[in-house]
């Protein structure tokens, strides 16, 4: 531990901010008055770096994996979820992979919806894997306390979480936090030599790009499936959170969970974000209630700044042509972004290798934490999921939307006070849909429902 740094603004030694950061856990609301940014301009090799996990399912599990993966001086200390079923078998997992790494005492297991503060104060960095309408005040709070961030896309489902993320993000730069966000593409050799010949002129003019994610139903949590393996109904709330996939709140529909990594790219290679959509979407073989609130399709029509058009499509039906990919079509070629080729006069073909990109955004972020590399993926992070809400505004509003008209309605679907009450309590608020008599959640109507 001899090269470790704390702020020169530090009133402690590494000793007793040691000491202190074990008693954290008795009181979040003291932190912000705390020196607790560990590591803000570098560590050593040797220093270890603890790790918070919040969000222990799939890919909560994949991510933690990734981050134990990067180095020998790095441990999961404290975890965080609201279904101790998730943590338990998360756990097992990364203990099979990892046995000396995983050193989470069960006074750092925190349940319910207040547990992340409880695990953000515990680590150096925090991994956020929530659905991600949680994403917004989790990756607030953890600024707030000083820790480096790794978030899964997207970052947020609505306007007042995007508005939430910037802020948060600006923050953190001041503070010199590390921000990686789970957009991995960014992290693929591939797509980075690919996206830079674009960059550096080598197709001309960028006139018009397509995004695809087309493919099937990724899964469903059934209400009746759920209550019989509880052995007693659920509440509204309880059955939306473990069938998070299909209510808006929680997920942002399919254009913001999936279909972002393709709009995140075409905003890569536009360097920005578009400034308006206009698209037509609906529900037309997905149906019944465990389906929820989310269309099937969302075709949209993206315009950027200087005038070139991005033409999206995202479907989630079964029975149909599937492609998942980005292409860029220029004046002198066209990139299948994906597959890393160019075709035409500026004929190209990417011939290099490259590390699995969910380890390699890991070793990237952790790199720049070691080292104090700039590293603040959020701003990109948030403009992409921003893209899939704008999106959805236009398809779900059948309306053509600018991005600063969708800016100024601070639309907010998070549940309030979630994280305020009890889990007892929490469970019992109403969410922002509920069934009709038939079982059926209302669907977005073109043309009536509202963009805000
Ligand atoms: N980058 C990628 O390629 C990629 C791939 C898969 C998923 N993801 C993203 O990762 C995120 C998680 O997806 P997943 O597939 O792991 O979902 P999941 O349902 O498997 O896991 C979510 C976990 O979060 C827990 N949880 C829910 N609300 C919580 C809260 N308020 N506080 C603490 N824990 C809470 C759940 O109990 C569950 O264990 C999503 O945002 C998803 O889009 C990214």
């Amino acid at each position: 531990m001899s090269n470790l740094i704390v702020p020169a603004s530090a009133s402690v030694t590494r000793r007793s901010f040691l000491s202190t950061s074990s008693k954290l856990a008795a009181g979040a609301a003291a932190l912000s008055t705390l020196p607790v940014e560990r590591f803000v301009h570098g560590a050593s090799p040797g220093d270890t770096i603890k790790v918070a996990l919040i969000g222990m399912g799939g890919r909560g599990s994949g991510a933690a994996n990734q981050a134990l993966s990067t180095g020998e001086s790095v441990k999961l200390v404290a975890v965080a979820d609201v279904h101790k079923d998730r943590m338990d078998s998360s756990l097992a997992n990364l203990a099979k992979n990892h046995k000396d790494k995983v050193q989470v005492k069960d006074e750092h297991k925190f349940m319910g919806f207040d547990a992340y503060k409880k695990a953000i104060a515990q680590a150096d960095l925090v991994i956020l894997a929530t659905p991600p309408g949680f994403r917004p005040m989790q990756f607030e709070e953890a600024v707030r306390q000083g820790k480096h961030v790794f978030m899964e896309k997207p970052v947020c489902v609505d306007v007042a979480g995007y508005k939430k993320v910037i802020a948060a993000a600006q923050e953190a730069k001041k503070k010199n936090l590390k921000v990686g966000v789970g957009l991995q593409r960014h992290h693929q050799a591939g797509y980075i030599e690919t996206i830079k010949r674009i960059h550096d002129g080598q197709m001309g003019d960028i006139m018009a790009m397509r995004a695809y994610w087309n493919g099937n139903t990724p899964w469903v949590h059934k209400r009746a499936d759920l209550e019989a393996k509880q052995g007693r109904k659920l509440t509204e709330l309880e059955y939306q959170m473990r069938n998070w996939y299909y209510f808006v709140w929680l997920c942002g529909d399919h254009i913001c969970e999936q279909h972002i990594h393709n709009l995140d790219v075409i905003n890569w290679v536009k360097r920005g974000h578009p400034v308006k959509a206009r698209g037509n979407g609906g529900c037309e073989t997905r149906k019944g209630p465990d389906y929820g609130e989310i269309f099937d399709h969302h075709v949209v029509e993206f315009t950027y700044e200087d005038g070139s058009v991005c033409f999206s499509q995202c479907r989630h039906q079964l029975g149909c042509w599937n492609d998942v990919s980005e292409h860029a079509i220029g004046t002198k070629g066209v990139a299948n972004l994906g597959r890393y080729t160019i075709t035409g006069p500026a004929a190209w073909r990417y011939q290099g290798g490259g590390k699995d990109p969910y380890q390699q955004e890991h070793d990237d972020l952790f790199d720049a934490i070691r080292n104090d590399k700039p590293y603040n993926e959020a701003f990109y992070g948030a403009d992409s999921s921003m893209t899939s809400v704008l999106g959805r505004m236009a398809t779900y509003s059948g309306k053509e939307i600018s991005w600063d008209d969708a800016i100024k309605t601070n639309h907010d679907t998070m549940v309030k006070g979630i994280d305020q009450v009890s889990w007892e309590e929490a469970i019992k608020l109403t969410p922002p849909s509920v069934p009709g008599s038939d079982g059926m959640y209302k669907l977005p109507v073109p043309g009536k429902t509202t963009f805000g």
